[in-house]
């Protein structure tokens, strides 16, 4: 049985849906395989337009597999892995727009996961969390730099030092997600928004989102300047 589902419909809405629900979707090496496939995929098909990110079961993901901590072949090799291979980094650069459409528990990687997507829609009973420093470690799939780009610094370094989980309603008041919704209502919102983004121009879409996470990281002349580019060539 596959860990991860890929599912295209007519109009280029691909549903990636997270599925060890016996394990939250905890995400084993395994899962990082497919979903590293199916990001390819996705980047690769042409006809694929918008991204929705989901889980089965009771939550989105609990997180990195914990059975798999101190597995590795070695420390070494963990790194040249991680190096090789780059799946959040794949993720957050997707060339088209991705959506995470959260329920139950989103931890650590859950959580991280969500956060390496451009939109998040969550349903009222979502709860996320960064619970590595509670266990020892630090969030390694993005979290200390992505949270804080997303929430005021102040409560992503409370979340992240304190490893406390915030429910939906506070996740939205400091726009963790853009949207809360009942849980039955999740998949056919997020659904509404992709099909939204779907009817959009690829070539902007992508420029769009290019301009604005690069320009994260860029003084504001040179923002301005990367728009300037991006704006002559979607042209
Ligand atoms: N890795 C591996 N297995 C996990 C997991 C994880 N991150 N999170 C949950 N599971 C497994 C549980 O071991 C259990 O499996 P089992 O039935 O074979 O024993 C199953 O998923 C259901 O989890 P359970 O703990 O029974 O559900 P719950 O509703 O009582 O608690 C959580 C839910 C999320 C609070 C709890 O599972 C938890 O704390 N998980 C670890 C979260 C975590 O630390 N993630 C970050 C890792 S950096």
């Amino acid at each position: 049985m596959s860990s991860v589902l890929y599912d295209k419909d007519a109009q280029g809405i691909v549903r990636l849906t997270l599925n060890r629900p016996e394990k939250l979707n905890a995400v084993d090496l395994a899962m990082r395989d497919e979903l590293w496939s199916a990001f390819e995929a996705f980047r690769d098909d042409p006809d694929a337009r918008v991204l929705i990110l989901r889980g089965v079961g009771d939550a989105f993901s609990a997180g990195a597999d914990i059975s798999d901590f101190g597995t590795a072949p070695s420390y070494v090799e963990a790194r040249r892995a991680r190096h090789e291979r780059d799946l959040w980094a794949l993720l957050l650069h997707l060339p088209k727009p991705t959506i995470a459409a959260v329920h139950g528990y989103a931890l650590g990687a859950g959580c991280e996961m969500a956060l390496l997507c451009d939109l998040r829609i969550g349903s009222d009973d979502a709860r996320f969390g960064l619970p590595e420093v509670s266990l020892g470690y630090i969030p390694s799939a993005g979290g200390t730099q992505t949270l804080p780009r997303t929430v005021p610094p102040g409560v992503a370094m409370h979340m992240i030092l304190s490893g406390d989980p915030i429910d939906a309603q506070e996740a939205y008041r400091w726009k963790l997600v853009q949207r809360v919704v009942p849980r039955d209502q999740l998949d056919s919102a997020a659904d509404d928004w992709a099909r939204s983004l779907a009817a959009r121009l690829p070539l902007a879409l992508r420029y769009a989102k290019e301009a604005v996470l690069r320009g994260l990281d860029l003084p504001l002349a040179d923002g301005l300047a990367l728009e300037s580019r991006l704006a002559r060539l979607g042209t």
